[in-house]
This record gives C-alpha cells, structure tokens and sequence, in this order.
C-alpha cells in the first residue's frame, strides 16, 4: 500500500491535503490470521469493553490505521474521552486538552490526526502552522466553542475596558484571537491568578467560572457558555448515588454546577480525575463525567469498580475507527486557520504553556 500510488495530479500549486500527500490505496478489512496476530495484543488492552465476538470487526480498521499511520508517518493525538477501540489501539499521545496542546507544539510529524473535537486540532495547528493538521469528522463540535464568537468577545472588551480576557481552551481561534491568555480546566485558578489585576474576563464557560470564583478572591465576569454533557448533572443525583453507597468517591470535572462540585470529593481535567483514581484506587468511583472516559482507565486499575453515568460528548462520539481510516487515506478534512488570526491566537496559548510548564 504505497500513500503516494493514486497521487492526485494538479498543475498548480499542490494546495489541499491530497494533492501534497497523494490519496493512498484503501485497504482490505479482511479479518485474516495476520490482521488478527498483529492486533492479538491491542486487544488485550479492550477486552474489558469489546467482546470477543466484536473484535472481527475492529482489528482491520486497527490494523489499516497502524500501517497506514506509519507509512504516511503520522502521528494520532486522542482525547481521554475517544472510545477504547482509538484511545488504547490506534492513539499515539492521549490526554487532557492541556496535555495534547503541549505534544501538539512538540510533533514532529509531519501530519497531525486530531481524534478529538475542531477546537482540539485547531490548536494544535496554532502550534504546528507548518505541519497538516486532520480531523476525521468536522463536524465535530463542541457547545462552549459554539457558545461565543470573535465578535462578542470585542464587544465585552469594549463594555469592560481594560479587564483582561482569559479564555478556555474550548472556543474557536476566533475567540481566542481577542484573548490574553487561555486556560483549561487543569489550570484556570494559576491563569486567574497570574494576572494583576482584580477584575478577571473568564469566558465562556459559566461554571468553570463560578467554580474558580469560589477560589480566587478576584472578581470574575463570565458568559453563558454550557458544556452540553456537564450540565445534566445535579446535585441531587450525586446525593443519590451517595445515599445508595457511603463509601463511593465521587469526583467531577469543573465544567459541572458548583453545586455539583460540592458534592463531589475531587474535581479537575480529565487527566487530573484519572490521576486521582490510579493514586486513591478507591473500592467504588462515579467519574462525573463524559462516560468514555471511565472506559479507557477501568483496564488500568483492576480493582476499583466504575459507576458511569452515561452522559455521552456527541461530538467526541462522531470520530470512529472507520472515519479515521478514511481521513488518512484520503488526508482530509484538513483543519485551517487564516494566518493572522493564527498569530494572535497562538500567543494566548502560548502564554498559557509558558506559565504552567
Ligand atoms: P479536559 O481539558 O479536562 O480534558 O476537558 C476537555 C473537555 O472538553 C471536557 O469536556
Ligand atoms: Fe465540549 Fe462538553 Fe463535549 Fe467537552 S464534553 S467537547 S466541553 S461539549
């Protein structure tokens, strides 16, 4: 299977993703006693989740992304919550948003799949500008991204002159473009905290901002911005499960209600959660959180039992093995962003990275 075999021939300037790369044969998705030797130990690594019966129909997609990956020489980034299948079979670097932004800026691949939601390959070709950044499914969103654009944010600058802006890491380069210095959920409170002054723009997720509030003695204005898959959770049915069973642990991410989070024994990112569950190894845990996620780390630490409430991202969910498959050999949807909005945008991260590594 040779990438460059059905090179699309243009007499320009090569401008897209194919034309530079060349569209590779698409493979076989025969399940043969090759394909099932070389995937026999990526399996083990999903037995917990895909049953014996499943896994004929996973191994090809597992094993034409590996070769395929290698030939083109690239290299998948994965969000904690990709389901089992890409987080422990195909990934290369998984993580909280925090930790791929950072391998994102040290990649020297020359092309990036983004397994993950457009915000997430938006910054990492922020980071890369020269590298092809990918994304299976660009349709794949995210509701606080959606929240808020460039424009709203000029118009809070000019309601609060002078407030410094600190945006999430959850919004489009657009936004980010008009901001200080971004921030994700590991590390908002050091970001808040970092700037002089009293008065704080932390935008656009409300609870995110309401919880760092309760942190901070700085007066933080926010926006109305809701992650779809945190806000179902209340209070009340943490309680519940409580109730139910004294000795659970429950731990949130700070996208949910501060009520929430009071409830809860820990919050932070994903990868701060999944830290805590491999150091306290709790006998039982509710991960308040996007339900993947309890997925990938449950093979990891044999003896601590799972509650998942099921609160499913749809837009994390959009990217599959079969998309992946197709995005490398088609090497497209290829993630663009216009140049001098990169520039600004860039430096908001950058100077995120910079303050907390
Ligand atoms: P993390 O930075 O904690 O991975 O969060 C990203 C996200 O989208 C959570 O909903
Ligand atoms: Fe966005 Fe929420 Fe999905 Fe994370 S879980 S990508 S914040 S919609």
């Amino acid at each position: 299977m040779s990438p460059a075999a059905l090179a699309i021939k243009t007499d320009g300037f090569p401008t897209t993703a194919a034309e530079r790369f060349g569209v590779a044969e698409r493979p076989s998705l025969a399940f043969t006693p090759e394909v099932a030797r070389a995937t026999e130990h990526l399996y083990d690594r999903v037995n917990h989740h895909i049953p014996a019966i499943e896994w004929p129909i996973h191994a090809p997609y597992v094993y034409a992304i590996n070769r395929l990956k290698a030939e083109r020489g690239a290299v998948i980034l994965a969000h904690n919550y990709q389901t089992p299948e890409i987080f422990h079979c195909v990934a290369d670097i998984v993580g909280d948003s925090l930790q791929l932004a950072r391998e994102a800026a040290k990649v020297d691949a020359e092309i990036i799949v983004q397994c993950g939601v457009h915000f997430m390959a938006e910054t990492s070709k922020l980071l890369n500008p020269e590298k092809t950044v990918l994304i299976p499914d660009m349709r794949a969103g995210c509701s606080l991204s959606e929240s808020i654009t460039g424009a709203d944010v000029r118009l809070l600058k000019e309601r609060y002159p002078g407030v410094p802006v600190v945006t999430y890491v959850n919004t489009s380069a657009d936004v980010k473009a008009e901001t200080d210095i971004c921030c994700t959920s590991s590390n908002v409170l050091a970001v808040v905290e970092s700037l002089e002054s009293d008065t704080v723009l932390c935008i656009p997720d409300e609870y995110l901002a309401m919880n760092v509030a309760k942190q901070t003695k700085k007066k933080i204005i926010t926006w109305k911005g809701r992650c779809e898959v945190h806000e179902r959770f209340s209070a009340e049915e943490l309680i519940a499960y409580r109730e139910a069973d004294p000795s659970i642990q429950i731990i949130a991410h700070p996208e949910c209600h501060p009520d929430v989070i009071a409830v809860a024994d820990f919050a932070g990112s994903t990868s701060g959660m999944i830290d805590y569950v491999k150091t306290n190894l709790p006998g039982r845990v509710l991960l308040v959180t996007e339900c993947s996620m309890a997925s990938n780390v449950e093979a990891e630490v044999p003896g601590v039992e799972f509650v998942k409430p099921c609160n499913l991202c749809p837009h994390m969910k959009r990217i599959t093995l079969p998309k992946i498959l197709d995005c490398l050999v088609d090497m497209r949807e290829e993630v663009t962003v216009d140049p001098v909005i990169a520039a600004r945008a860039r430096l908001a991260v950058e100077r995120m990275i910079d303050l907390v590594s």
